[in-house]
């Protein structure tokens, strides 16, 4: 079993991530999030949303439509260039990105094991990424709309409107936190290439000639967080776009990529100079002035964006990954305390014994108040620091004879597998402290 597959089978056991609708066979490029993986994807987002709104003075939040008048995506260029060059295996038709040479040399590879060495392909031909529907009771071409494929356009749309009901003046940032769908050719690679899956965008507001600054300064910060989050710093890097694989937008772009087992080096988030091309097409397309009067020298101009942007489910995989250590007996997903599911669980000892049930069950509901806690008296209680390990847990505490007779618990820590004994005033403060 590759540690991919490993990973996969515990997301599902652990309660993750599931296939979904998996009773009906699932759907290729869809997944579910389970309890613990809603929980994880809470965390993720809410340290995302701290580090880029929370923590900064010129930042603001968004959450705008998914469905946006079809317009948006024509002026944004996406219905025209939003497009992956397919092509078509004449031997089995799979239909495969062109651009994606491990997965071609895979299929090539495939049939080679069949003896089949004698390939041909179609010809390649662009295949547009948008998810397409209809609003209303008619579905033609008047009623055509999409689904976004990207966040950024809603905060493009209402980017005068935070402009004229906030205080924010150039340079400032726009933040949202979305779902976004993209009808991708081949997805796969578990949670790497969904066709359904939540953004982190930031577009950040600049005069042109701050252009180049600001998107040196985001390229350091968002590796810095990255690192912060607990990714080994050796299994990052960024790399710069060749020309050719540039989104229609940008003028330069660099990704953060981690060194995924068995694909190596892949993009876990984008960071692009989209110029003014966005503020520009849209002011043309709507007719709505978009530019900026600087209120000291009177100049006005169509300020620069400069854009971060991560895929919630892509990170939460790398960090499956980074995370994931098989020692001899146990499997464990070191995930930062801050990110995982359950800051503690806490379990009575014995479950037949309703002594220390009740007790076990006043602590956990106390602690619960704070953190984000599991409970869990099933089974013997290896078993069960066994599942908490395997959750990221990083503590468990257990309550047992002698907590009844003076008030103290066990404390063990995920990491060490030590455990503490310490009293029951003193847990939040351990774990702060530990933190
Ligand atoms: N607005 C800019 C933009 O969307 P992108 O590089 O296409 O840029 C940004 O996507 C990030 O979204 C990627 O770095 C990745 O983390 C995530 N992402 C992109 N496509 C994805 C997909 N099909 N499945 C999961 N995550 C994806």
């Amino acid at each position: 079993m590759s540690i991919l597959d490993e990973i996969i089978s515990l997301t599902k056991r652990r309660g993750f991530i599931f296939p979904t609708s998996e009773i009906y066979g699932g759907i290729a490029g869809f997944y579910d999030l389970g309890p613990t993986g809603v929980l994880l994807a809470k965390n993720i987002k809410d340290a995302w949303w701290n580090e880029m709104v929370q923590k900064r003075d010129n930042v603001v939040g968004l959450d705008s439509s998914i469905i946006l008048n079809p317009k948006t995506w024509e002026a944004s260029g996406h219905v025209t260039a939003f497009n992956d060059p397919l092509v078509e295996c004449k031997l089995c038709h799979e239909r495969l990105r062109v651009d994606q040479e491990d997965e071609i040399a895979q299929h090539v590879q495939k049939h080679a094991s069949h003896g089949e060495t004698n390939i041909l392909w179609t010809e390649p031909r662009q295949f547009n990424l948008l998810f397409k529907t209809y609003v209303g009771p008619v579905e033609d071409s008047k009623s055509l709309a999409y689904l976004r494929g990207e966040t950024c356009q809603g905060i493009y749309c209402n980017f005068a409107n935070v402009l004229s009901s906030t205080r924010v003046k150039i340079p400032f940032g726009i933040a949202q936190i979305g779902k976004a769908f993209r009808n991708e050719v081949t997805p796969g690679k578990f949670l790497f290439r969904l066709r359904e899956f939540e953004l982190m965008e930031l577009e950040y507001f600049v005069h042109p000639k701050d252009g180049d600054t600001t998107f040196a300064y985001w390229k350091e910060e968002r590796l810095k967080w990255h690192i912060s989050l607990g990714l080994s710093k050796d299994k990052l890097r960024l790399r710069q776009h060749e020309t050719a694989e540039r989104a229609h937008y940008a003028a330069d772009s660099w990704d953060i990529e981690y060194d995924f087992p068995d694909w190596g080096y892949k993009e876990l988030e984008g960071i692009a100079n989209r110029t003014d091309y966005d503020l520009k097409t849209h002011g043309k397309w709507s007719g709505k002035d978009l530019s900026v009067v600087d209120s000291q020298t009177n100049e006005s101009y169509i300020p620069y964006v400069i854009e971060p942007s991560v895929g919630v489910s892509r990170l939460m995989l790398a960090l499956f990954i980074d995370g994931y250590v098989k020692e001899e007996k146990r499997t464990v997903l070191k995930l930062k305390p801050a990110l995982a599911p359950y800051r503690v669980a806490v379990f009575p000892l014995l479950s037949n014994k309703p002594d220390l049930t009740s007790k076990a069950q006043l602590i956990y509901r106390d602690v619960k108040k704070t953190y984000s806690t599991a409970w869990d008296d099933r089974g013997n209680i290896g078993k069960r620091y066994l599942a908490q390990d395997e959750i990221g847990t990083p503590w468990c505490v257990t309550i047992d004879f002698t907590t009844l007779e003076d008030d103290t618990v066990t404390i063990r820590n995920r990491d060490t597998m030590k455990q503490d004994r310490i009293s029951i005033s003193k847990l939040s403060e351990y774990i702060e402290r530990n933190i």
